[in-house]
């Protein structure tokens, strides 16, 4: 199979939404713009991008973002009530691509809040969302807490969003209780039982609560689902939601097995995980997952070594795939001699042999006391070296 003939998975990005709703991570108008900016740059092909009757504020970003995106689909969130879906439809209308996003808790728990009935519940779905089919033609609706809905119930409910004209059904693990089989198994259920849907979109969205938001998400694609939902740097609740570069990298990284093309621009990943990082307020952890600040760093001597050789000895992917032009060698006290050589040439100094062995000796001595040593203390010891000559 080509890659042009492999399935195209929707990416639905909601950093502006779910990620925003992280406690401490709000944006100010202008930085939702610019991530939005950027989001539709790299070929995100929906942007979730606020919810719209929350407050002025989000109203006002949502209809911005809507009338600036260039390609980006642009939603906005709704709850199951007529108010609401009219307030997002008026926000993301000057989109060239809108959706209305409407959801509903539908598990045992969440049924309770507004004490509806099974039956009170399927009549507000089917008629809220007519009411939004009736204003978008683009649609999505979303079973909150869909995976821990009785499935006979989930069947039912999602029947009824397709029918009254829901163009994206989405099953979200709203508290990342699920695991990777039952994520499969769940969409595959789902697209096995309920009539008309081979018609819509089904869609997967994880929360991380234990660990496991990337690796359901793919398992739900495996069995499926054709739209991922995610954050930038799995900007969330709680322990966030399934990460965009994890997800898209994955798919590209290991395509032999999971055989999904996207349409994003890979190369913009580390821009954006820093811009993010930055406006949230939120730092990404050193060792995460393609963004971190160690993601591609080799310290220890023996992997030094085996990058230098072939840089396909420790690495699966290229810093460049995302855009990461730093260098990736750390130099610290594990480093070898062919390590600090690289290094130096890649800062302009070519050393003799007795003048690197001089240099190494002092480095080590240097790496025991501190953690990493950063390109001005080489510098410095390759000047200290020079004038001691
Ligand atoms: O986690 C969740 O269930 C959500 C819904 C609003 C889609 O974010
Ligand atoms: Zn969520």
């Amino acid at each position: 199979m080509t890659k042009t003939d492999q399935p195209r998975v929707i990416i639905f990005d909601t950093t502006l939404r779910d990620g925003e709703q992280s406690p401490g991570a709000t944006m100010t108008h202008e930085e939702k713009l610019e991530i939005a900016g950027l989001l539709d740059e790299m070929g995100v092909d929906v942007i979730e991008a606020g919810f719209p009757i929350a407050s002025e504020g989000d109203f006002t970003a949502v209809s911005e973002i809507a009338k600036r995106a260039k390609t980006s689909t642009i939603c906005g969130l709704a709850r199951a009530n007529f108010k609401d879906i009219d307030r997002c439809w008026e926000a993301v209308k000057y989109a060239k691509s809108p959706r209305i996003h409407t959801f509903i808790g539908t598990s045992p728990l969440h049924r309770a809040i507004p004490n509806l009935t099974m039956d009170e519940m399927a009549t507000r779905i089917h008629d809220t969302v007519t009411h939004a089919r009736n204003l978008c033609d683009n649609v999505q609706w979303s079973a909150m807490d869909a995976t821990r809905t009785e499935h006979d119930y989930l069947c039912r409910v999602v029947e009824i969003a397709i029918k009254a004209g829901a163009t994206t059904i989405n099953i979200p693990d709203t508290v990342g209780y699920t695991a990777p089989r039952e994520s499969a198994d769940l969409i595959a259920m789902l697209l096995a039982r309920v009539p008309g849907a081979d018609k819509v979109i089904f869609a997967t969205h994880c929360h991380n609560d234990l660990g496991m938001a990337t690796a359901n998400a793919l398992a739900a694609v495996d069995a499926g689902a054709r739209q991922i939902e995610c954050t930038i740097n799995g900007l969330g609740e709680r322990a966030g939601n399934t990460a965009l570069e994890e997800v898209v990298m994955a798919m590209k990284v290991r395509n032999d097995i999971m055989p999904y093309r996207t349409g994003i621009d890979t190369t913009k990943i580390m821009n954006l995980s820093r811009r993010v990082s930055s406006v949230s307020g939120f730092p990404v952890q050193f060792n995460k997952a393609i963004v971190g600040k160690n993601a591609f760093l080799h310290e220890s001597g023996i992997h030094q070594d085996g990058v230098l050789k072939n840089v396909e000895t420790f690495e699966i992917m290229k810093p460049s795939d995302i855009g990461l032009t730093a260098k990736n060698i750390a130099m610290g006290k594990h480093s070898g001699r062919a390590a600090l050589r690289a290094k130096l040439k890649e800062l302009g100094y070519e050393l003799a042999d007795n003048q690197l062995n001089d240099v190494f000796v002092r480095f080590k001595a240097l790496a025991d006391r501190k953690k990493e040593v950063y390109d001005d203390d080489l510098i410095a010891l390759v000047a200290d070296e020079q004038t001691n000559d």
